[in-house]
């Protein structure tokens, strides 16, 4: 692989997803910055298309243009089957515009409530979108089933972890694993392990 490095900006200001990213492309001619490496404040992208992709490609499109540089961009969020596949694209903002983590599993278990285990099937989805320089894409999903909980457990993760029981750890909420078995399985992890195949074909 060439020894200069192409310059991504990565859309998203959270530290864990970006060494994620860093870690799960390592070997490419990619250096993945995030806008505050750029010396910029992150970007607010309004998420206003229907799927986790269209999202995951709004994203790294506005970043391409302020940035001038390849750009990544991911989507990510819960789809609840017994909900219609709510909260989907809508999994950060389900209780209300500004609703905190705990606002969010509140509001799904009150909607799940007196629903069985038979009925509280769900799974984390994620896209993720690489840009380069010219504008061609690449794009992944993954996807990670289970269940959700009858109540919060564990502390770890973040969002809708405590509430998640994923089926590759059965008799665990997501935010019971370390951070390590969470990214093994995690919807995140095997979107960008797709995406690293895309670019290894493309090479
Ligand atoms: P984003 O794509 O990282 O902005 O995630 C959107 C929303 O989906 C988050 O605010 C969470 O509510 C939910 N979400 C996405 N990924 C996860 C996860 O790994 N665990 C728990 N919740 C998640």
């Amino acid at each position: 692989m060439a020894d200069e490095k192409r310059t991504v900006v990565v859309a998203t200001g959270n530290a864990g997803k970006l060494a994620e990213i860093r870690h799960a492309l390592e070997g490419f001619d990619f250096e993945f910055l995030s806008a505050a490496d750029l010396g910029a404040a992150p970007l607010e992208v309004a998420e206003t298309g229907e799927s986790f992709t269209d999202n995951a490609y709004l994203k790294a499109a506005a970043y391409r243009k302020k940035f001038g540089m390849a750009a990544l961009a991911d989507d990510s969020g819960l789809v609840v089957d017994a909900l219609g596949g709510r909260p989907g694209v809508r999994s950060s903002r389900y209780a209300s515009e500004n609703a905190t983590d705990l606002d969010n599993t509140r509001k799904l278990l009150e909607e799940l409530d007196g629903f069985g285990s038979e009925m509280r099937a769900a799974r984390f989805q994620c896209a993720i979108v690489l840009l380069d320089e010219a504008g061609d894409a690449t794009w992944a999903c993954g996807t990670c089933e289970g269940q959700i909980g009858f109540v919060p457990k564990g502390s770890g993760g973040f969002g809708y972890d405590p509430v998640f029981m994923p089926d590759e750890k059965s008799g665990y909420s997501m935010a019971e694993l370390t951070l390590a078995e969470k990214n093994a399985i995690s919807h995140r992890g095997k979107a960008l392990a797709v995406l690293r195949e895309q670019l290894l074909s493309k090479d």
